[in-house]
Parts: structure tokens; C-alpha cells; sequence
């Protein structure tokens, strides 16, 4: 399955891939997965590869052309169509079309199509601030107690650091698991008194990181090849 997700294009790692599928086995029927920002297909595949029958899986991405991945903010309609439909026909390939409900929507209006608690929810959307802090605060809200949050470009977007500080860093619903690259996990308990200080720590101490990340970026769209390649990066937009 891994191999095979090689054709499929996308922005996710096999160590992120691997944490996606961890989660999404460990689920049991009846239990409810939401995926949001799905483009080409790629988590969702692992994500419907890994669940157990009888584990509903919803993806939500409009499809729009807007909010696409990495410097692919706004102008991609003609591309938009071209993504639904190649999307759609790698779940086939995949053998997964029939296990996802897809809503061909965005995450803010996709909220009254979804009932009942998540137990897995992974946000992959618009990772500027404001719909990123959206995703985790209204959709983080559904997420079932001892479920699962997952948040791709975590400590490597702008807009998604932001709204991780913003919502989560002094959060008292969900602690901080670790991360694989850029994704960030979180199980959803109740975080109190001191244990919120060190939640927060553990995730202030992702931040170098990001930092780093935002100096790559600068310097692979510069085209800065000796300056990037003197920090280890061979010109890989990094997530
Ligand atoms: C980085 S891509 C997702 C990558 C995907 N998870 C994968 O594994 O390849 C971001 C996707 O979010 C979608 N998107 C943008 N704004 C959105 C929104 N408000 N709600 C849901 N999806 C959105 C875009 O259409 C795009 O397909």
C-alpha cells in the first residue's frame, strides 16, 4: 500500500503515512473518522486502507482551486475540477472508493453533514490562520473524549504554528503525543494545573524547528541552493 501511494500525488512522508495508519487500525466499529483537506487522495487512502469495517471515514475538501498545498493559495481553478475527479479515481484504484463519504465542501460548511462525535479527526486544510484555528477549534470540538487530533504542516506552516498557539498551546482539552515531521498528534483528555505548563513546554520546544523550516522556505524560494544546502536541505519544500 505504502509503495503504491507513490503515484499518487501529495504532500506526506512514509513516517507521516505510518502514524496516519497506527491511528486509524486502532479504531473499532462504530467509531467515525473525518478527514479534512484531502486533494489527490493520499491520506485518505491510508487512512481507509487502515481502518477496520465498519469505522465510517469522511473526507471534506471542496475542491475549489484555492488553499491547494505549498505556495498554491488562490488561482488553481483550472486545476480544481482535474483534482476531484483524479482524486475520486485513485480511491478506485486503491480499492477504498466505496469505504469514504466525500463532501465536496468546505470544513466550515461541512460541520451539520457530519453527526456524533469523531474519534479520529485530521486537519489538513487551509493552513492559513484563520481556517486552520477554525478546523481545530469547531471540528477539534467534535473530537470524542481519548480520540485522536491530527494536524498536518504543525510547526512548519505560518498559519497553522499560529493557530497551534493560538488554541492548543494553553489548551485544556488536548495533550500534546509528539509528531512525525509535521504532523502533530494529540489525544483529546482534560489538561489541568501544572500539566498544562508542560503541554505547553512540550510543544514551545517544537518551535526551533518551525523556525528553522520558516528560514528554508525563504531561502528555497530565494533559490538560495548553497545557503539551503549549508542547513542540510537538498531544496525540499519542507513538511
Ligand atoms: C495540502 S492539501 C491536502 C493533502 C492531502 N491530505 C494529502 O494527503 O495529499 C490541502 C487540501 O485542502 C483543501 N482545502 C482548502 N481549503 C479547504 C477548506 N476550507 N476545507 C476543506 N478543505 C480545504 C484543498 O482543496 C486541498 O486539496
Amino acid at each position: 500500500m505504502f509503495r503504491s501511494l507513490a503515484e499518487v500525488e501529495g504532500w506526506m512522508t512514509r513516517a507521516q503515512a505510518g502514524r496516519l495508519w497506527d491511528r486509524a487500525s486502532e479504531l473499532r466499529a462504530g467509531d467515525r473518522i473525518v478527514e479534512i483537506g484531502s486533494f489527490r487522495g493520499r491520506s485518505a487512502i491510508v487512512l481507509a486502507s487502515a481502518a477496520p469495517e465498519e469505522v465510517e471515514i469522511v473526507t471534506i475538501d471542496p475542491h475549489g482551486g484555492n488553499d491547494r498545498g505549498p505556495q498554491e493559495i488562490e488561482g488553481f481553478e483550472a486545476e480544481a475540477q482535474e483534482d476531484h475527479e483524479v482524486f475520486l479515481a485513485n480511491l478506485e484504484r486503491a480499492g477504498v472508493r466505496e469505504r469514504i463519504r466525500h463532501l465536496r465542501r468546505y470544513s466550515t460548511e461541512a460541520l451539520g453533514d457530519v453527526d456524533g462525535d469523531v474519534e479520529l479527526l485530521y486537519i489538513d486544510g487551509a493552513h492559513r490562520l484563520g481556517p486552520a484555528l477554525s478546523d481545530i477549534r469547531r471540528w477539534g470540538d467534535r473530537v470524542a473524549p481519548g480520540g485522536t487530533l491530527l494536524i498536518h504542516d504543525a510547526f512548519s506552516s505560518i498559519g497553522v504554528t499560529g493557530a497551534l498557539v493560538a488554541s492548543l498551546f494553553f489548551g485544556r482539552q488536548f495533550h500534546y503525543v509528539g509528531r512525525s515531521g509535521s504532523l502533530a498528534e494529540y489525544r483529546r483528555r482534560p489538561v489541568r494545573g501544572p500539566r498544562r505548563l508542560a503541554n505547553a513546554a512540550r510543544q514551545a520546544a517544537q518551535l526551533p524547528w518551525f523556525a528553522k523550516n520558516v528560514v528554508l522556505k525563504v531561502l528555497i524560494t530565494l533559490k538560495l541552493r548553497p545557503v539551503y544546502r549549508l542547513l542540510g536541505s537538498d531544496g525540499t519544500w519542507p513538511y
